[in-house]
């Protein structure tokens, strides 16, 4: 493939305002989306702002929209677009722009604090730990998750609805609850944490109604919603109408 000009339609502002700024710019063969733009920044504007570090696909830090798609930039090929196809980059709608197309993640960190870690059994010390092979295979697939947040970007329970933001945390940390709620050795239950509860209640679980977006973006390939928040869902319900979880529950109280 020879070298061509794209045209390119990049938003530029801050958290004041802004709006979509045309660029022509060079593409050879190979070329990710991130590198037009790392050339516009070399060449046409170099004070756009951009976060990016591995550009592997690794790191999550690329994430942006283009042409409305959450996706990462160093994973997204030019040879994707049509040569006369313009090509649209804003960044993350549901997060709070800084700058161009850098935005504040931080709701995405104060979630993560929300999810009580995991809890080591007791009496079993490191090195100990015994699972079964299938156990390790199922926790595997949710820790190849790279904390891009294109899932939390794109799932519309808050990506049009910012109220919802104090109450949902969104499908990479409802995986996270998922994981530790299927985890043989999470002693979270002997602490007194019913983690499905805990998500029914205090990271919104309820809100999700499986729409899928979520898994559609994730550059991973991890079925979020199939392999976590179903099942969550399941064994929550479970637990609440199992006849024998309620008796417990109601001796407890007395
Ligand atoms: Fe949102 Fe994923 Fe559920 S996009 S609604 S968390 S299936």
């Amino acid at each position: 493939m020879s070298s061509y000009e794209a045209r390119f339609k990049v938003w530029r502002g801050d958290v004041g305002g802004g709006g979509l700024e045309d660029f022509a710019v060079e593409v050879n063969e190979g070329e990710v989306v991130l590198d037009i733009i790392h050339r516009l920044q070399a060449t046409r504007a170099p004070d756009l702002a951009v976060r990016w570090n591995c550009k592997a696909g690794k790191c999550g830090s690329c994430s942006a929209e283009i042409n409305g798609r959450p996706r990462l930039l160093c994973m997204t090929r030019m040879s994707v677009f049509e040569r006369d196809e313009t090509v649209t980059v804003t960044p993350l709608r549901a997060f709070p722009v800084i700058r161009d197309l850098v935005t504040d993640v931080g709701f995405n960190y104060a979630k993560a604090r929300e999810v009580p870690a995991f809890v080591p059994p007791e009496g079993v010390g490191p090195g100990e730990y015994r699972m079964m092979q299938e156990d390790v295979d199922r926790s595997q697939e949710f820790r190849k998750c790279i904390e891009c947040f294109l899932c939390q970007d794109t799932c519309h329970v808050v990506r049009d609805h910012e109220e919802n933001k104090p109450a949902f945390a969104g499908p990479r940390f409802l995986m996270r609850a998922a994981e530790l709620d299927m985890h043989p050795l999470d002693a979270a239950g002997e602490a007194g944490l019913d983690r499905g509860r805990a998500a029914q209640d205090d990271h919104g679980l309820g809100y999700c109604n499986i729409t899928k977006c979520c898994t559609e973006v994730c550059p991973e390939g991890i079925r979020i919603t199939d392999n976590a928040l179903i099942p969550l869902k399941e064994r929550a319900v479970d637990r609440k109408y199992d006849p024998l979880v309620w008796l417990g529950s109601r001796i407890g109280r007395r």
